[in-house]
């Protein structure tokens, strides 16, 4: 018996990138869907496709940042499916620069989709969770930058690590309650996320001066498809493993990062 099936999902972002790929991963498993973006167009169009394929899903026109929209959205997921067992808080989006330069509508902009985007949907799933006593899992998508401060990408960093500081908090106190929670940490994947970062931005908090192509020395690395992401989350719910790192080259940027942490313990630098 597969024990994802059956169950329901949200997935935020869904309408595109991982968010998507994460819809067809699920949906192959039996899976039933709620996929919620900002593009309702977007994310219809992947729930069409996934019905066409003969899953149980709905699209939903959210946007992360506001608290109400996430609240309806639970309560629309659990109207329609009679409960919610997976949800991917995974909206985000991108800004690059240095700190010096950056504007405080960077700021603004980055922190309320990647921070609390996070927040919103903990705040409005977790609670309900909890209540029905099914199980159930978190997967909060950070990135590799929640794991490393990273030039170029320090207010993209600040965001990340508080959303990986959160979920390490969140999976100690779901644990007792047979409650998974993963953090999604990825370096690059081929998604579209410079382009909609840049082009979804609400006018009052554009920046005139933002790259739409990243400089390259933020992007060092390889580049995975969006559906081996996917399939490293379904596994990590299925082991509800803390961390989901899905490059190789992961392994020593954090090695390098432990050791000069572990270097100021040595009796010369104490
Ligand atoms: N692509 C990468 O290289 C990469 C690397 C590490 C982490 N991530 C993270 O993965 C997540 C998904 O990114 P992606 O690469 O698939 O990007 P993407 O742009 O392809 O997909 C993101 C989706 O989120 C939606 N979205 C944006 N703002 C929203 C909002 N306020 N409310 C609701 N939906 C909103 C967009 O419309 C889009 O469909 C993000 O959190 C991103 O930070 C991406």
């Amino acid at each position: 018996m597969d024990e994802l099936k059956g169950r329901v999902a949200v997935v935020t972002g869904g309408g595109g990138g991982i968010g998507a790929a994460l819809a067809e991963a699920f949906a192959a498993r039996g899976v039933r869907l709620v996929l919620a973006d900002l593009q309702l167009d977007a994310a219809e169009a992947v729930a069409a496709r996934l019905r066409a394929g003969g899953a149980d899903a709905i699209a939903a026109c959210t946007d992360v940042t506001s608290r109400d929209d996430v609240e309806a959205l639970a309560v629309d997921t659990v109207r329609r499916f009679g409960a919610v067992h997976i949800v991917c808080n995974n909206a985000g989006v991108a800004t690059f620069g240095e700190i010096a330069t950056s504007t405080h509508a960077d700021w603004e902009f980055t922190m309320r989709v990647n921070f609390w985007g996070v927040v919103h949907g903990v705040e409005a799933f977790v609670p309900r969770l909890l209540a029905q006593g099914q199980g159930g899992h978190v997967v909060n998508t950070a990135s590799m930058a929640g794991l490393v401060g990273m030039q170029w990408l320090g207010i993209y960093c600040a965001s990340k690590f508080a959303v990986v500081g959160l979920t390490e908090a969140l999976h100690r106190e779901l644990k007792p309650h047979g409650i998974g929670a993963s953090v999604l940490c990825p370096m690059i994947v081929a998604t579209n996320i410079n382009e909609n970062s840049v082009t979804r931005r609400p006018a009052e908090l554009r920046n005139p001066g933002e790259p739409l192509v990243p400089p390259a020395a933020a992007m060092v690395g390889s580049t995975i498809a969006p559906e081996e992401v996917a399939r490293r989350v379904v596994r990590g719910i299925e082991r509800k493993d803390l961390y989901i790192l899905t490059h190789p080259e992961q392994r020593d940027i954090l090695k390098r990062r432990w050791t000069r942490q572990d270097q100021m313990f040595e009796p010369g630098a104490w």
